[in-house]
C-alpha cells in the first residue's frame, strides 16, 4: 500500500495541516458539569495528537447556557473556561496537530431537565427524538445566540485554537434553523433559511480575524422534509461567501442517528457521494466524514478528487495511534463498530470503548 495523497499537507488560510487526516469533534462527555477540561480529556488529545492527524477538532464546545447537548460537555459560556482550554489546544499543538474547536447550541436537541433552561429553536416543533417543545427564538433570542458564538470563537482563539468550526449539521439549533424539518418561521430566517448560520459566520469573523473557519452541515439530513443535497449544493457556496474556509460534510439529525455515527452495514465511506458533490460547488477543502476506516480508502477518496480531508473518528477512538500505526504498516486495535462509543442511546454516562479500555 503506497500512500500518496494523505500524507500531503494542505495550507487553510495560511495555517498548514500536515496531512489530511482529520480526528472530528466527538463529544465523550468527559468534561466537568460545569463544561470545564478534565485531566481526562487532555490524555485522550494528547494520545490522539502523537497518533499523526493532522487536524483535531474538539467534541462540540456549548457556546449558550441553554446549549449544552449532554451533561459534561465543554462550554465557552465565559471567560473562566479560557485557562484550561488553553491547556488542551497546547496538548494537541506540542504533539504535532492543530487544533480546533468546534461550537456548538444543541437547540432543541437537547433538554431543560440537562441545561437547566427552556429549550430554544426556530419553531415549536420538539425533536422526535428529545420530544420536549421547544420556545420559538424572537429577535433578541437569535441575537444573543449568535454573539455567544461570536463570544465563544473570541474565547477559543484566545485559548489558541488554530481552527474554529461551527456546528451547522445533525439538527442542532444552526442545523436546526437550515432545516425545512425544524424551520417553520415566516420572518427573514424563514425565507432565507441560511441566514441565521450566515450571519454567526460573518460575526465570528470579525471576532478572529484570519484564523479560519469550517462550517459542518449535514449535506443530506435522511427525514421527511428536511435538507435534501440539492439543497444544500446551493447553501455551501453561500457559507463560503459568508466566510467559511472548509466545508466539513456529514450527514443526518438525532431522528435519522444511524447517518450521524453510521453502521457498518451501511459500508465503508457512505458520505463520500455527499461530499463529492459538496466539493463540485465550492472552492475551498471539504472534509468527509463517515465509515472512513483505512487510510489506504481515504488516499483514494482523497486521490479522485472526493474530498480533501478525510475525518475518522471511531477507528481513531478504538486506537488513538490508528494513524502512525497505519503508516507505518503495523496492525491496530480495529473498531467493530459495536457502538458502545454511542453512550446515550445505552444509557451509559460517558464514551467507552471495549478495544481502548485506557479511554
Ligand atoms: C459518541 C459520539 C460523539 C460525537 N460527537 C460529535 C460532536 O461533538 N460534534 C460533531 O460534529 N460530531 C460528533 N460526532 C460525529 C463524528 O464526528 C463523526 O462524524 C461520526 O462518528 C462518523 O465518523 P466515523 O465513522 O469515522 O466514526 C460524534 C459521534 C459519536 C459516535
Amino acid at each position: 500500500m503506497i500512500l500518496n495523497d494523505i500524507l500531503e499537507p494542505l495550507h487553510v488560510k495560511g495555517v498548514k495541516i500536515k496531512n489530511r487526516i482529520v480526528f472530528p469533534a466527538f463529544q465523550a462527555n468527559y468534561a466537568t458539569p460545569e463544561g470545564f477540561v478534565t485531566d481526562r480529556l487532555l490524555r485522550m488529545y494528547e494520545k490522539l495528537a502523537r497518533g499523526g492527524s493532522g487536524l483535531i477538532i474538539t467534541g462540540g464546545m456549548a457556546v449558550s447556557d441553554d446549549g449544552s447537548q449532554g451533561t459534561k460537555v465543554l462550554k465557552v459560556n465565559s471567560d473562566e473556561h479560557i485557562e484550561g482550554l488553553k491547556k488542551l489546544f497546547s496538548v494537541i499543538r506540542e504533539n504535532g496537530s492543530v487544533p480546533a474547536a468546534q461550537l456548538v447550541h444543541a437547540g432543541r436537541q437537547t433538554s431543560s431537565v440537562m441545561t437547566g433552561h427552556p429549550v430554544v429553536a426556530p419553531s415549536p416543533i420538539p425533536c422526535p427524538v428529545m420530544k420536549e417543545t421547544p420556545r420559538e427564538l424572537d429577535d433578541a433570542g437569535i441575537k444573543r445566540i449568535q454573539d455567544d458564538f461570536a463570544e465563544g470563537a473570541r474565547r477559543v482563539k484566545k485559548a489558541g485554537a488554530g481552527l474554529i468550526e461551527l456546528h451547522g449539521a445533525f439538527g442542532y439549533l444552526i442545523g436546526g434553523f437550515l432545516s425545512g424539518f425544524s424551520n417553520k418561521r415566516s420572518d427573514k430566517y424563514g425565507t432565507d433559511k441560511s441566514l441565521f448560520f450566515t450571519e454567526i459566520i460573518e460575526k465570528v469573523r470579525q471576532e478572529i480575524g484570519d484564523t479560519p473557519i469550517s462550517c459542518r452541515i449535514s449535506a443530506d439530513e435522511y427525514v421527511n422534509g428536511g435538507l435534501t443535497l440539492n439543497e444544500t449544493r446551493k447553501l455551501a457556496p453561500q457559507l463560503v461567501k459568508a466566510g467559511a474556509d472548509i466545508i466539513s460534510v456529514a450527514a443526518g439529525t438525532y431522528a435519522s442517528i444511524n447517518h450521524m455515527a453510521p453502521t457498518k452495514e451501511m459500508g465503508e465511506g457512505v458520505h463520500v457521494h455527499l461530499a463529492g458533490a459538496i466539493r463540485d460547488v465550492v472552492d475551498v477543502p471539504v472534509i468527509c466524514a463517515g465509515n472512513i476506516r483505512s487510510l489506504h480508502y481515504a488516499d483514494k477518496i482523497i486521490g479522485e478528487h472526493k474530498t480533501d480531508f478525510a475525518a475518522i473518528a471511531r477507528p481513531q477512538l478504538s486506537d488513538p495511534f490508528f494513524v502512525k500505526k497505519s503508516i507505518e504498516k503495523r496492525p491496530v486495535e480495529e473498531c467493530t463498530y459495536c457502538g458502545k462509543c454511542m453512550y446515550f442511546l445505552s444509557g451509559e454516562s460517558c464514551v467507552s470503548c471495549p478495544r481502548n479500555p485506557e479511554l
